[in-house]
């Protein structure tokens, strides 16, 4: 299966899945179709993001690295020194992270975006969305960019990355690139707001966006 049919076997998932009112569970159905080889997650590059390796500096705080999907960027971070938790809401993604990095330092968990442990309400030093808000649609997307500032505690810090839209371009399949006022929507005080171009053939357009919770709030 080719890019191109493993984005199609995905986005057929995922209209399937949202138009039975699920926003979230075609990612299980996803990623144990991959484990029984009928396709391959099309995001899963088995590699740190390079936006993130670009940002990131050492660290001995905590970490968050949400929706972590097989678990590079928390290897990375936790590489760096950081204290890393790790979560996907599909337990296969989870399983596979962990089995991937036996020893890894990270703490692997399987857990909802949507309603997060309570304990991990506003926890953590540095908290990482790399491509999980773009995936979700509608109020679910709203309930993602709320519950990912809620994690970050005071004097922390969030920093975003996802596929770019004008308000004016059609949305497109998934995943869906945010618009400018969806990324500043996040409800932090923003430190830094970067529309870049990648480096892909052809170049995507992305958001690189970080965020601080004052320290007193
Ligand atoms: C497009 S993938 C990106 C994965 C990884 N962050 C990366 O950059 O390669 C989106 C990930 O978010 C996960 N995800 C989607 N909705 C979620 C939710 N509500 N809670 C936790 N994880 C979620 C998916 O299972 C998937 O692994």
């Amino acid at each position: 299966m080719n890019v191109d049919e493993q984005r199609a076997y995905a986005r057929r998932l995922a209209a399937e899945s949202i138009a039975e009112g699920d926003a979230t569970g075609w990612f299980e159905r996803l990623y144990a179709a991959a484990e029984r080889g009928e396709t391959a997650v099309p995001w899963a590059d088995l590699e740190p993001n390079p936006l993130l390796r670009a940002w990131a500096r050492p660290g001995s705080g905590r970490a968050v690295v949400v929706g972590c999907g097989l678990g590079d960027d928390a290897e990375y971070l936790a590489g760096l020194g950081h204290d890393v938790t790790a979560f996907d809401v599909s337990g296969t993604a989870v399983a596979r992270a962990r089995s991937r990095f036996p020893g890894s330092r990270v703490r692997y968990r399987t857990a909802d975006l949507l309603a997060p442990p309570p304990q991990w309400r506003r926890a953590f030093d540095l908290v990482v969305e790399s491509y999980t808000v773009q995936v979700l649609r509608g109020d679910a997307r709203e309930h993602a960019i709320a519950n990912t500032a809620d994690l970050v505690a005071p004097g922390g810090t969030l920093l975003v990355i996802a596929r770019a839209r004008e308000e004016s371009d059609d949305p497109g399949r998934m995943p869906w690139p945010l618009t400018r006022a969806e990324i500043e929507s996040f409800p932090l005080p923003a430190v830094r707001i970067e529309d870049l171009l990648d480096d892909e053939d052809p170049p995507v357009r992305r958001w690189r966006a970080e965020f601080r919770r004052p320290a007193v709030s």
